[in-house]
């Protein structure tokens, strides 16, 4: 009797791949994220401790990351100029460095990255630093290279991230840009206890909703992208906190199945892609909560009937409860209810899903996809 050992198979915990047990983590990678960070009904965040001069003085946030991470940046200005009223630009750090930025001193630079070893996220916040911005990593490796060069660090805590593709560091991410705003904003007495208050329960009650979402959804998700494992193109539009999901999903579906997929603003759909709407033409809408204001919700909606006149099948990912979107979409895949801003972190989770079930329908390897690297440390 021999008992054949596999290491790899052991360190995935069962699961058929990382990303898979990757995924199956993010409740826990936003739970770790928020751990030890509220007190008494606050943001604590003890690594910042010291820099409440610099929050007050900052006039400007430069939000810098590649790939993934710049996704979550994208959400995350949303939140940071919600609750802490600074203007707030993201940008991919490849191009920060080369177009002469007017950066100085009340500049904040907050780069993202999963390694913290991204060469050209490194390389633009040395650049930072040189102009004279102030520093601020957000990084899910312990004295990794970037944070090591920053003037401060918030780690995220989503554990070793080892698939190719970034699933569980992108909502860790998400929730730390989301910390930060709650505490600059605090800081700079921007946000009242009551908005502050309502956030932070929002944050801690999505590893429960996370957790229901791969629950109750993930083998429907699955199922849907088996039937589609021969599809050639799919499209992803979003609005609002919506919009940098649907480039998230797009990018995903790429990187794991190799297939065409693109993600556009909900709003620019008449100014280009409907151009590309044909009979059959999948496309996944990030549908906003009707609480995020009926104006959105119903231009959304009126989008998904645009698309759908012209013969495109309608995927919506919508929350619990979302009525109007049922006359109209083929699919429809729920997550909880959250306050708006909280919706990206539940709403990508489906799109990860899909992305590896696509793949995987596809028999490819999910967690080294071709030619990509986890880490890019060149330039
Ligand atoms: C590579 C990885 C992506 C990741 C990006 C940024 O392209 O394949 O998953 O989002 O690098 O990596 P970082 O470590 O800086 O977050």
């Amino acid at each position: 009797f021999e008992v054949s050992w596999d290491a790899a198979a052991a360190d995935k915990g069962g699961w058929s791949s990382f990303m898979a047990k990757e995924v199956s983590e993010e409740p826990e990678a936003v739970a770790n994220t928020v751990l030890g960070r509220v007190q008494d009904g606050q943001i604590v965040i003890p690594e910042l401790d010291g820099l409440d001069g610099l929050f007050q003085g900052v006039s400007r946030v430069i939000v810098l990351a590649c790939g993934t991470a710049y996704y979550a940046g994208l959400v995350g200005k949303y939140a940071i100029e919600q609750w802490a009223r600074i203007p707030v630009d993201v940008e991919l750090a490849h191009e920060f460095r080369y177009r002469d930025p007017i950066v100085g001193p009340e500049t904040l630079v907050v780069s993202i990255s999963q390694s913290g070893e991204t060469m050209d996220t490194l390389m633009a916040v040395k650049e930072a630093a040189r102009l004279g911005a102030k520093t601020l990593s957000i990084c899910n490796t312990q004295g990794a290279t970037i944070p090591r060069e920053s003037d401060a660090i918030v780690y995220t805590h989503a554990g070793p991230e080892v698939a190719v593709a970034s699933t569980k560091a992108f909502v860790a991410q998400i929730t730390a840009l989301y910390l930060l705003a709650l505490h600059v904003g605090r800081v700079r007495g921007a946000l009242s206890a009551e908005v502050a208050g309502a956030a932070i329960a929002e944050l801690e009650a999505l590893p429960e909703k996370i957790r229901w979402i791969l629950e109750n959804e993930q083998e429907r998700i699955e199922q849907l992208s088996r039937w589609m494992s021969d599809t050639r193109s799919v499209l992803f539009l979003g609005r609002h906190v919506g919009y940098p999901i649907a480039l998230e999903g797009a990018l995903k579906l790429k990187e794991l199945s190799y297939i065409h997929a693109e993600g556009f603003a909900a709003g620019e759909l008449k100014h280009g892609p409907i151009a590309l709407i044909e009979p059959g033409q999948p496309v996944f809408v990030m549908v906003p909560s009707p609480r995020q204001g009926a104006t959105l919700h119903a231009k959304v909606i009126s989008n998904i009937e645009e698309i759908r006149a012209r013969g495109a099948r309608v995927i919506a990912v919508a929350e619990e409860g979302d009525a109007a979107v049922l006359p109209f979409a083929d699919e429809v895949l729920r997550v909880p209810l959250a306050a708006p801003l909280f919706e990206p972190i539940l709403a990508v989770v489906p799109l990860h899903i899909f992305a590896m079930g696509l793949a995987t329908a596809k028999g490819l390897d999910v967690d080294q996809p071709r030619n990509l690297a986890k880490s890019v440390t060149v330039e």
